[in-house]
């Protein structure tokens, strides 16, 4: 059960809304100014209660909390679901209401990216693996509207899920790299009954395909078992693919063993060494590409 659907009719809308730089600002300055901290979860929207536990995180961070909705264009390529993404603006509002966010940062387009604008943010070598392997643009969009929300919000802290693994340690990098003076905060993936990862694009799962995609979940944690047990990698990547697709997966981008850190791919024909290390996937179930990843520690 979606929760906004719970809060929409139970809770009157009590959260700010601001849709430009200049009025957010005013604001930002003015809790400073009364010695509040801020701590901000930028999402694009269509939330569900893993974005909410980030607000909560957030919360627990910072004197004052603030959500962006924005979908953000440079992100999606030509032919993605851009035009498609779920746009839910009330119920989004009510379920932060209810949350106890404290401001809602709605820009347009052009709040976000001025006319004529032509600089983006790259963070090289991570963002080309592996997701980046598959949808080359989507990182330095990210990185590009994460670093213009933050320069118009100017957060103390900000929250990113651990689901979206190898965008929050991207950001992280850019973070370092830029020297943003933002606390950067991972928040806990939350799951379905099934293991399924909850995500705004599980609205596009149909009911045969939502019974099958828990199994994302099951292979990797049935592969992060084996893997800490000592099997390799590539052994270890070859069933988790196997048993997606009899599970019903259209075809599975991949399985892949990575340093924590650097998202280096960690030998397939070696057993994974002591420590600690990240087994991230994606794959197709029908038009909906689902991701997902584990910590293993061996
Ligand atoms: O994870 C998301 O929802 C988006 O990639 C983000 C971080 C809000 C940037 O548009």
């Amino acid at each position: 059960m979606r929760d906004r659907i719970k809060v929409k009719f139970t809770t009157e809308n009590t959260v700010a809304v601001v849709r430009t730089r200049v009025a957010l600002q005013q604001q930002v300055r003015a809790w400073k100014a009364a010695g509040e901290t801020v701590g901000f979860v930028p999402t694009m929207g269509a939330l569900h209660s893993g974005h909410i536990s980030l607000v909560e995180k957030a919360k627990e961070n910072a004197g004052r909390t603030i959500t962006s909705l924005f979908v953000n264009p440079a992100q999606f390529a030509p032919g993605e679901d851009f035009g498609t993404y779920p746009r839910q603006e009330d119920d989004d509002l009510a379920l932060l209401s209810a949350a106890g966010c404290d401001l809602v940062y709605l820009p347009t387009v052009a709040e976000i990216y001025p006319d004529g604008s032509v600089t983006d943010v790259r963070v090289n070598a991570m963002s080309d693996l592996l997701d980046g392997i598959y949808r080359p643009h989507f990182f330095y969009g990210v990185a590009t509207v994460v670093a213009r929300l933050f320069l118009h919000v100017q957060p103390d802290t900000a929250v990113f899920g651990e689901k979206d693994y190898q965008q929050l340690q991207i950001i992280r990098r850019m973070v370092r790299d830029l020297g943003f003076p933002i606390n950067i905060i991972g928040g806990e993936t939350k799951r379905d009954g099934d293991g399924l990862a909850q995500s705004s694009r599980n609205l596009y799962l149909a009911a045969d395909e939502r019974r099958a995609a828990g199994a994302l979940f099951a292979a990797l944690h049935r592969a992060s078992v084996r893997l800490s047990l000592g099997a390799l990698p590539g052994d270890v990547s070859a069933e988790a693919e196997a048993h997606l697709m009899r599970a019903g997966f259209r075809s599975v981008d991949y399985i892949a063993l990575v340093d924590p850190g650097t998202l280096a791919l960690l030998p397939a024909d070696a057993p994974m060494p002591g420590g600690a290390a990240r087994l991230l996937g994606a794959a197709w179930l029908g038009r909906t590409r689902l991701i997902d990843n584990i910590s293993v520690t061996r």
